[in-house]
């Protein structure tokens, strides 16, 4: 036998509770783990613009051939033009190359791979706390991680000073992973200050940034959400982007993802380029066409792109609107002063609930939230939110 000694993983740690709520029999269970949007009537609807786009795809479509390794040159160029801003060298001026890849995660693996395989770094720094899912992706890839401190749990800000303190200990080349906007699970970013510090700091200590942008457009703005890592596109001549159109564009299983890789000059770009299409041939061969040819008739169509811009306002608005109606229902319920969540940004509330309390939250009041204390207020609703109150008020008092 050769797969008996192999031994059960644990589930994981987010994607792993959907399976433990659908288990669930409590009719009133609230699924408040995976980071996914769901309207007032707890369902995560497909977006008008998407719809409207699906339709001309389907009369426009002559073949389902196979695209470009690295996907068309149109949805990279588009990517280009969000994650930079419209004006930016990089979209047009060879520096920056793109390739479309499933997912965020996808994007993240895909450049991980890169990394490893090219030996461009053997260590990347890590945020503590980050997405369960970092040190997988980095580890998988053949790289060792460092951790970074990122969260101040006493007063719910960024420990800036500790983070620089600890990333002074990087070495030149080493990968710093940075998360772009909606910092996940904390919620909370570098302000304009902050980040300028720290994109002067890699650029003097030649380190490589490496960022993870799953959120823009769920934090303050198209933008505004991409602020910081402008930023560091200023100070740093090299860095890699993983950006992400499955949530802004709530094309969640399309797994609609971008790698895009920012080089000193067009022509060592071009010789990334060929080497991006290497790993991305070798791990997925070349990319699904469904999700990105969506994305590219919405952007390039001045109606459906209004149309899009305006849908993301109401889901950004809606979760800011939940995130203020918990604050002041926590307060008026006597759980202490939460108003730390309206400083936070993006789907996530970190709540500061420790591990029992998240387990009591599950068994005795079927709340599901991940183990890190992270509450998706992507998912709360007029309807659910006075359980995870008054939840949240029992666990305080155990
Ligand atoms: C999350 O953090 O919940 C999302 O990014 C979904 C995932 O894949 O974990």
């Amino acid at each position: 036998m050769f797969f008996d000694r192999i031994e059960a993983a644990p589930a994981d740690p987010i994607l792993g509770l959907n399976e433990a709520y659908k288990a669930d029999p409590r009719a009133d269970k609230i699924n408040l783990g995976v980071g996914v949007y769901q309207n007032e009537d707890g369902i995560t609807p497909i977006m008008e613009c998407v719809k409207a786009a699906e339709k001309v795809l389907l009369e426009s479509e002559k073949t389902k051939s196979y695209l470009p390794i690295t996907g068309l040159s149109e949805y990279g160029r588009f990517a280009r033009e969000l994650i930079f801003g419209k004006e930016s060298e990089l979209v047009d001026g060879g520096r920056a190359v793109s390739c479309h890849c499933p997912g965020g995660t996808g994007a993240l693996r895909i450049g991980a791979d890169f990394i490893h395989q090219q030996n461009v770094a053997s260590t990347v720094w890590i945020s503590d706390p980050t997405w369960a899912n970092h040190y997988q992706i980095a580890t998988s890839a053949g790289l060792k991680f460092e951790r970074y401190p990122y969260y101040d749990r006493v007063n719910h800000t960024l420990a800036f000073d500790r983070m620089l303190e600890t990333l002074s200990q990087a070495k030149e080349g080493d990968v710093i992973l940075l998360h772009a906007c909606c910092h996940n699970p904390t919620g909370v970013d570098p302000t304009v200050e902050q980040w300028e510090k720290l994109a002067a700091f890699m650029a003097e200590k030649k380190l490589l940034p490496f960022i993870d942008f799953a959120y823009q457009g769920l934090g303050r703005g198209i933008d505004e959400d991409a602020t910081g890592l402008r930023i560091v596109a200023k100070h740093c001549p090299e860095l890699l982007v993983a950006s992400s159109f499955s949530k802004n564009f709530g094309m969640y299983n399309e797994r609609v993802g971008v790698l895009t890789v920012v080089s000193e000059n067009s022509e060592v770009a071009s010789r990334v380029l060929s080497q991006l299409k290497i790993s991305v041939r070798t791990s997925i061969s070349n990319p699904p066409a469904h999700g990105e040819k969506v994305v590219v008739t919405v952007l390039s169509n001045p109606e459906l792109r209004a149309q899009w811009t305006l849908e993301l306002k109401g889901i950004r608005d809606r979760i800011r609107n939940m995130r203020e109606l918990l604050v002041k229902k926590l307060a008026e319920a006597g759980a202490g002063d939460y108003g730390f969540f309206v400083e936070q940004n993006g789907m996530f509330s970190f709540s500061g609930l420790d591990k029992n309390q998240v387990e009591t939250l599950k068994k005795d009041f079927g709340v599901y939230i991940v183990g890190s204390g992270r509450i998706c207020v992507a998912c709360l609703n007029h309807k659910n939110i006075d359980k995870l109150v008054s939840a949240i008020c029992a666990v305080n008092k155990e």
